[in-house]
Order: C-alpha cells, then structure tokens, then sequence
C-alpha cells in the first residue's frame, strides 16, 4: 500500500473544540478550561452542560433559568407515550432512546431551524426528554405505571425518583449526579464524532442525536459498561477471578472496562467514581459487586502490567449503577442521557462553522475489468 490510511482516524483532528482536552498520558479531562475533578467537586450536571452550551458556567440566575427549562420539557408526548406502551415488550432500552429522539423531532416544527437560539432549545429538550423516557420505559415493563417528574427534584434526583418511584437519598442523588457530569463530554469519540458526520450535512439536531445514539450503543464504546456488569456477575466470587480472566484472555477476548485508545493511565473518571463507589458501599445492600471490581481491577493490574491498559470509565460506572438500584441494561442508555450534553455542544460548534465531513478512501480494489451482461456470467 503506497498511501497511508488512517484506519480508526487514530490521532487525527478531524475538527478544533473548545468543549475538550484530554491529556491521556497524565490521565487530565478538562471540560472547557476545567479540570473533571473541580466539575465533579463542586457543579451540578445542570451547570455543566449550560458550560458546554455556553463555554462558560452560568450565573445564579441563568442556571434558575436552564433549570426550569429542563423541567418544563421533561414530559413525554403523548405519542411518545403511546408508542412506548405499544411496543414495550419488543424493545430494549437504546431502541427506546432512539424512537424518542425520532419522535420528538417529528412533532417540532422548528426541527429545521439551525440557529444557535434554537439549537440550544433543542439541545435542553432532548437533555430533559431523556430520563422521562427511560424511567418510563422502565416502568412499563414492569407493568407498572410511569412515575410523574416532579418539579422540586434537580435533574439526576428526578430521573432516580421517576425511575424507582422512590425518592433518592442525598449520597445517591449527588453520586448519580456526578457520573452524570463525568458521562457528559469527551472530545471526538466514535458516537460524537458521528454526530457531527450528520450535522455536518446540515441535516437537524435530532437526526444527529439518532445517529449518535445508535454509535454509542455498540460494546467498543458506550455498551462496555453493561458488559462489565456482566462480566463481575459471571466471575461471582473472588476465586473465580484467575480463572476467569485467563479464559478471556486465552480466547483473545477483551475485558471490558479496560483500556482506551485515548488514556494511557487511569481514566480520571474511573478514579472519581471509584472514590464514590466506596460511598456507596458503606450502606449499599449489592456492595459486592463493587468489591469484586476492585479485586478484578487489582488482579487486572497485575496480570497486564507493563502494557498501557487501565480502568476506563466504564469499569466503575457498572457497580456504582448497580449500588444505585439501576438495571444494567439500562447503563448505556444513561450514558446517552448524559452525553446528549456533549453531543449537542459539538453540533452547536459544527452548526456554527460547518464543513461538510468527506473524507476519502483508498481504492484497493479490482481495476479495469471488463462488463460481461447477465446472461453471459
Ligand atoms: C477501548 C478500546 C477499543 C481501545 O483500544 P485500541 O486503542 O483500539 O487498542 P488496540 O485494539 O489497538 O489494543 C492494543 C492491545 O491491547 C489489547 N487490549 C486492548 N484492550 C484490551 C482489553 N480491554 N482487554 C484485553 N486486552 C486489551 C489488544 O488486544 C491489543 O493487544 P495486542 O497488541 O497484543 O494485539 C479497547 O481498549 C477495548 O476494546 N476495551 C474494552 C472495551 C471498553 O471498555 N470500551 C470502553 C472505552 S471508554
């Protein structure tokens, strides 16, 4: 081969940001000019995504204001809910996501309209109509009737409400919240970066959000945290961890939650949920699931040292999500709840200064051959 391709687009800049850095040898996340960890410390999931809309943290009043848009638009339309109770049974949860995202920007009528004003409406409905759709997901197939958003819970606290019909805590709402933040944003990953593929074609917010959603469902990406779940509930017991790994990997399989083509070093974020797991585990009834994570991790560390393969954020997410009363397939789907703040801020930049996305690609293929018609083949 006589050009180069860059196959997975591995350290190439298809566009600049102002959104995201990411230092993968020093394991640094920074969110527009701040560091993960002071987002996680101190600001609300509702202040993040008004910075990666704005580029800046919002004033006391502006947040009141992006509050109670969120809050007004967290309701389901009725033929979002009709078609919800239709097919409940032959869905999964990603599908759900998805036919939200469709469905709601059938019935906007300004679905067409790219500029930024409304752009960033779209943005806070789709953030909003999110966990509506999930919790009531989650409650139809359990035969039971979806819990009505209420006015006085933020953002995470509501969705856990409207999820488990039972008010969060003050640990879980703040711990959910927190990974709400560290899920929000991360540079030009493959579910990003197909969003911008589609809005660079000027085609609307929604679509986008469709094509990003059905990206981030793949386990490469965002699917990697249900499969960890799976993977610590298969292992079951510490003396099952050896021997399990060893089959993965003497199979050529991949563990997952391990590794990133971006991090060289821990995840920031695997080491921030990590800290709130243990929060957790103080009280959690299914702490064991968090236990034996962090014995895989430690049994991992060894096993695959020297080579650069660390925790992701995805690794911690699934025992934390289990401490908090989710279902696992639900893991990626809340995933796509938070990252609809990052994908919609890369779009508002894409909207802005766009180019249409059209790379090339190296023909290998057969040359000069002659047509035979049908019927002589
Ligand atoms: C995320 C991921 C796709 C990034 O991988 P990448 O940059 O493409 O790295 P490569 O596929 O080139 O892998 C490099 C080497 O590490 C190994 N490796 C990478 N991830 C591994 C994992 N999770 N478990 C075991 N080995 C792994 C590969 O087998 C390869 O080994 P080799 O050089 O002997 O062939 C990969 O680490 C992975 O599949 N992780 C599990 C899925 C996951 O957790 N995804 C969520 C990411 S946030």
């Amino acid at each position: 081969m006589s050009e180069a391709v860059a196959r997975g687009l591995e350290g190439v800049n298809v566009t600049a940001t102002k959104l995201c850095r990411i230092d993968g040898q020093k394991g640094e996340l920074i969110y527009s000019g701040y560091n993960i960890y002071d987002l996680a410390e101190h600001s609300t999931f509702e202040e993040v995504a008004f910075l990666l809309w704005n580029l800046r943290l919002p004033n006391k009043a502006e947040l009141a204001a992006l509050e109670q848009e969120l809050r007004e638009q967290r309701p389901l339309s009725d033929l979002n809910s009709r078609v919800l109770r239709e097919i409940i049974g032959q869905i999964r949860p990603m599908r759900a996501l998805e036919i939200a995202v469709i469905i709601a920007g059938a019935l906007d009528a300004k679905s067409s309209d790219l500029t930024n004003q409304q752009l960033k409406k779209t943005a806070a409905l789709l953030t909003a109509r999110m966990p509506t759709v999930l919790a009531t997901f989650h409650r139809l197939r359990q035969g039971l009737e979806p819990v009505a958003p209420r006015d006085d819970l933020g953002h995470s606290a509501n969705f856990l409400w409207m999820l488990n019909g039972r008010e969060p805590n003050e640990l879980e709402s703040r711990v959910f919240d927190v990974a709400m933040i560290l899920h929000a944003e991360h540079e030009m990953n493959a579910s990003t970066f197909s969003a911008l593929v589609t809005a660079s074609t000027l085609s609307d917010m929604y679509s986008a959000t469709a094509s990003a959603i059905g990206t981030l469902k793949g386990p490469l990406h965002g699917g990697a945290n249900e499969a960890v779940y799976r993977t610590v509930e298969a292992i079951g017991v510490e003396a099952n961890i050896a021997p399990h790994v060893e089959g993965m990997l003497g199979r050529g399989e991949r563990v997952m939650g391990i590794g990133h083509r971006v991090y060289k070093t821990t995840d920031p974020r695997a080491i921030i949920l990590e800290k709130l797991g243990h929060q957790l585990a103080e009280t959690s009834p299914d702490r064991k699931y968090f236990d034996l994570s962090l014995k895989l991790r430690d049994y991992l560390a060894r096993k695959l040292e020297g080579k650069p393969l660390y925790p992701n954020v995805d690794f911690f997410s699934a025992s934390v999500y289990k401490m908090l009363g989710i279902p696992s397939d639900l893991y990626t789907p809340i995933f796509a709840m938070s990252r609809i703040t990052g994908w919609t801020a890369h779009m508002l930049e894409q909207y802005a200064d766009n180019r249409l996305v059209r790379p090339n690609a190296l023909y290998e293929g057969a040359a000069n051959r002659e047509y035979v018609p049908v019927a002589s083949r």
